[in-house]
């Protein structure tokens, strides 16, 4: 089973002469033979420089586009309209980007995102055709309490988020993949306290059998070091990478041994 690693590059790099850089290098690291083999590659940009990446990416050689794609951190509820700064998921399709991370939890938390926000967002994005990757995940105070308090916490997010979203019951089926779900502990996102393998899988598990078939992504400060613990278990279908994903060699190895 192919992986799917994303790099989620957050408010990273500082120019977009560094972010073109970085996905250059990206993109050949996706090229290598053992990463054509094993593994898809998603770059996640600032939407500020999703033109330039988009714009890079389409002159790429199609043999070497098979496994890399172009996605956005984010996407707005409605299409057009007086929503100042925010951008749609059509025109985040008009570039060629083709997938979206939804729920991100530093989104949750610094811009008050609530699940009823990010069930309309991915409502839109999934109609207009992006593949979404959701993310969901416990905090501290929660995760202490145990794995079935935080399985719990992940299923209410989930029974949320995805309310009325058409055929999330048997997504890969009627969906054609298009929804992923990236599980990412809050308390392991940017600290360098991963989860421990056994119990990212046990939440992967828990996920697929919440929502059947549907892909599940471990994230929270995986590293080239680490990554192989997660990724060698099938029910863990691949990562969400912040940090490591701007270290142009760090990230080669994560796809590359996967
Ligand atoms: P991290 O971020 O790898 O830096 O922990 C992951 C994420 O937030 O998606």
């Amino acid at each position: 089973m192919r992986k799917l690693i994303a790099a989620n590059w957050k408010e990273n790099p500082r120019s977009e002469k560094r972010a073109l850089e970085l996905f250059k290098t990206t993109a050949k690291a996706a090229n290598s033979p053992r990463a054509k083999k094993t593994t898809d590659v998603v770059v996640c940009p600032p939407f500020v420089y999703l033109e330039e990446i988009a714009d890079a990416y389409r002159k790429l050689k199609p043999a070497t586009k098979r496994n890399l794609a172009i996605g956005a951190q984010d996407a707005f509820w409605e299409e057009k309209g007086a929503f100042t700064s925010e951008v749609g998921p059509k025109m985040i399709r008009s570039l060629g980007a083709r997938y979206v991370i939804i729920g991100h939890s530093e989104r949750r938390k610094y811009l008050e995102e609530t699940d009823e926000m990010i069930n309309k967002k991915i409502k839109l994005a999934l109609k207009d055709g992006l593949r979404v990757i959701l993310c969901v995940g416990e905090s501290l105070p929660i995760r202490r309490r145990g794995i079935a308090a935080a399985q719990s916490f992940v299923k209410g997010q989930l029974k949320k988020d995805l309310k009325g979203v058409r055929g999330v019951k048997n997504v890969t089926k009627s969906n054609n993949g298009s929804l992923i779900i990236a599980y990412e502990p809050i308390w392991a996102i940017g600290t360098g306290k991963n989860d421990s393998p056994e119990d990212a899988v046990e939440m992967a598990r828990f996920i697929k059998k919440t929502l059947k078939k549907v892909r599940v992504l471990y994230g929270g400060s995986v590293n080239s070091a680490d990554a192989q613990s997660y990724l060698r278990y099938n029910d863990i279908d691949g990562a969400l990478v912040g940090g490591a994903s701007l270290k142009a060699a760090e990230f080669r190895k994560i796809i590359t041994l996967s």
